[in-house]
């Protein structure tokens, strides 16, 4: 027997699993999901089946051939990895069903009421399953090793309508009041990407192939923010290959789901707070839609390799941004990217074997270790090691690597083997060992510099000997270049803060980059106008990336802490599980 990925039961000894088929129906009034999970295995087999499960109800479980029951076993709940589900399987078995219940608290699900809409009159369900939470919507080999196809009918209120990482597959017949649609995702995927919506939901076209989900008072505004989509396909597919997904459709979610954007494929999930305005955030869509390359075709074994899926993405995302708008676009980008992972590093500071590329994290729940650290060290990392051989050679290594390892899951050995063979030396080089399993950056990080760089951070910089910017010439900055500016300002005074907001306006922007730069600077300078903004974000806004910097800032200050102490009460109950985890974590290391 042998377990190969520390945060799941799968046994690489026993049968995998190729296929799921879920029946499952949507019911908000008990907040669960209610039905039948049919797994087939890889060839008929028997003995023993370990699933991963965390807080479902299982009913009955029987043979997909025959339907002979199948006898199970619950084992008690482990901690982060749930109870594991042990079947056995009569000989020569091809699968089995399973019916089951979800808990209420599944963490992989978020229940929203009608008020957490932006039409306040039907309720919204979203998944969000990795790092690993999958298991807590269907009993499965929850790790990325075992990959599988999938065809779901699900079973919503006559209204609403659902969306999956998957295509459509027409609908089928339901009871009167209710609808069953169906899906189809023919290509085999981990299972962290099963994804599904339920809502008031309304599309708009972008390309034939590309198609925005919303609540209806949100759509428009959708279409209108990702109404480049199509190049940024085209781009990225003159870069990594043919877009292999068919399409690439995107669901705007409800403000509390917890991340910027989530790559489930053909159906990429994406925070609301997108929406600046102005398409300047677009930056996540071309993160997610190169996930179809890096993370969904070519997927890190576990999340001890976590680095594999997200630098490979940062380092592809930030290709297509320099493909479509420029070097000094990008050298900004990576500037920004510099921030967050000077954040992580010093947030990690007492814990330094987590910014190591390879991590151990038997023990460790992913959602607790989840930093920038995988995304920018990781990116930089690759970059090194195209500077090392050259961009042309790199382009045709990173095709080699897409083609090798094409709907596999791969370890951080894996890669470099496959390296050493493509760029042999390449990786001693530039002193690989030391990015993979030492702590910290390399003295020889490659570094990104731009004039337009070294002008925003000389006058951010200057700002103690009096410099000062123009808001008539901000006005005409790109939003990410006002972004690095706040980023590189210093500590601020209260008068500083008056001053900046009278010429900027920053209290009043739209776009949350900037937004919450801005209030976490006004908020550690004590600077008070912002507190009603910050309630109001707070109240609203679930995704961690802002959360945690927002109620960090308010922990500087006496009358802070009271005032996120407040919000947290009042907010807690509408935070996702993951959102309400972060800020606990921060007030808790507020000085009593
Ligand atoms: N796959 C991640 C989100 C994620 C990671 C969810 C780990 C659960 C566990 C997604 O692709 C992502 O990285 N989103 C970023 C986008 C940014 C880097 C452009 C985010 O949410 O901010
Ligand atoms: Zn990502």
């Amino acid at each position: 027997m042998a377990r190969i990925d520390p945060h799941s039961h799968f046994d690489d000894a026993q049968p995998r699993t190729r296929s799921w088929n879920l029946r499952l129906r949507v019911d908000f009034e008990r907040r669960v999901l209610a039905g039948t999970a049919e797994l087939r295995v890889a060839a008929p087999a028997g003995g023993p089946l370990d699933l991963d499960t965390k807080g479902l109800r299982i009913e009955k479980v029987t043979a997909l051939d025959g339907g002979a029951d199948v006898p199970f076993d619950l084992a008690p709940e482990a901690p982060i990895l749930g109870r594991r589900l042990r079947l056995t399987l009569p000989p020569g078995t091809a699968g089995v069903a399973i019916r089951y219940e979800t808990s209420p608290d599944a963490t992989g699900l978020q229940w929203l009421s009608p008020a957490q809409t932006e039409g306040k009159v039907h309720p919204f369900l979203f998944s969000q399953c990795q790092a690993i939470h999958a298991r807590t919507l269907v009993p499965c080999q929850d790790c990325a090793v075992a990959r599988v196809t999938y065809d779901a009918e699900i079973t919503v209120p006559a209204p609403l309508g659902a969306v999956m990482s998957a295509g459509p597959a027409g609908e089928a017949e339901a009871g009167p009041g209710w609808r069953t649609l169906r899906f189809r995702m023919p290509q085999p995927i981990p299972s962290y990407l099963l994804a599904l919506a339920v809502g008031d939901l309304a599309g708009r076209d972008l390309s034939p192939r590309s198609r925005v989900w919303a609540e209806p008072a949100t759509v428009e505004r959708a279409a209108w923010e990702f109404a480049d989509t199509e190049a940024l396909v085209k781009t990225a597919e003159a870069l990594f290959g043919r877009y292999e997904w068919d399409r690439f459709d995107m669901l705007v979610l409800p403000p509390s789901f917890p991340y910027g954007g989530m790559e489930n494929p053909r159906m990429t999930f994406l925070t609301p707070t997108l929406l600046a305005g102005d398409r300047s955030l677009v930056d996540v869509v071309a993160h997610e839609l190169a996930h179809s390359w890096t993370g969904n075709l070519v997927t890190n074994s576990t999340a001890e390799h976590f680095w594999l899926n997200e630098g490979w993405t940062v380092f592809a995302e930030r290709r297509i941004l320099r493909a479509l708008r420029g070097d000094v676009a990008a050298s900004i980008a990576w500037a920004v990217g510099q921030k967050d992972l000077d954040d992580s590093l010093e947030r990690f500071r007492d814990q330094p074997e987590l910014t190591r590329l390879r991590t151990h994290l038997e023990g460790v729940d992913p959602d607790d270790v989840f930093s920038s650290i995988p995304y920018e060290k990781g990116a930089r990392f690759l970059v090194a090691l195209e500077r090392a051989v050259g961009e042309e050679r790199f382009g045709r290594f990173i095709e080699a690597y897409m083609k090798g390892f094409r709907f596999q899951s791969i370890s951080t050995e894996a890669f470099c083997a496959f390296v050493e063979k493509e760029l042999p030396g390449a990786l001693a080089r530039i002193g690989a060992d030391a990015w993979l399993d030492q702590p910290g950056m390399p003295a020889d990080a490659p570094r990104f510099v731009s004039e337009r760089l070294e002008a925003l951070t000389a006058l951010a910089q200057g700002w103690k000997d009096g410099k000062r910017p123009v808001a008539a010439e901000v006005a005409t900055w790109h939003p990410t270049e006002l972004l690095v500016y706040l980023q590189r300002l210093p500590e601020l005074t209260v008068a500083d803060c008056t001053w900046l907001d009278g010429q900027l306006g920053l209290t009043a922007r739209g776009n949350h980059e900037i937004l919450v730069q801005w209030l976490c600077l006004a908020a550690a300078a004590g600077y008070e106008a912002v507190f009603p903004r910050i309630r109001e974000v707070l109240a609203r806004v679930g995704r961690m990336k802002y959360v945690r910097p927002l109620y960090q800032a308010l922990g500087k200050t006496g009358p802070g802490r009271k005032l996120a102490r407040e919000i947290f009460a009042a907010a807690a109950p509408t935070y996702h599980a993951l959102t309400r985890r972060v800020a606990e974590g921060v007030m808790e290391k507020y000085p009593a």
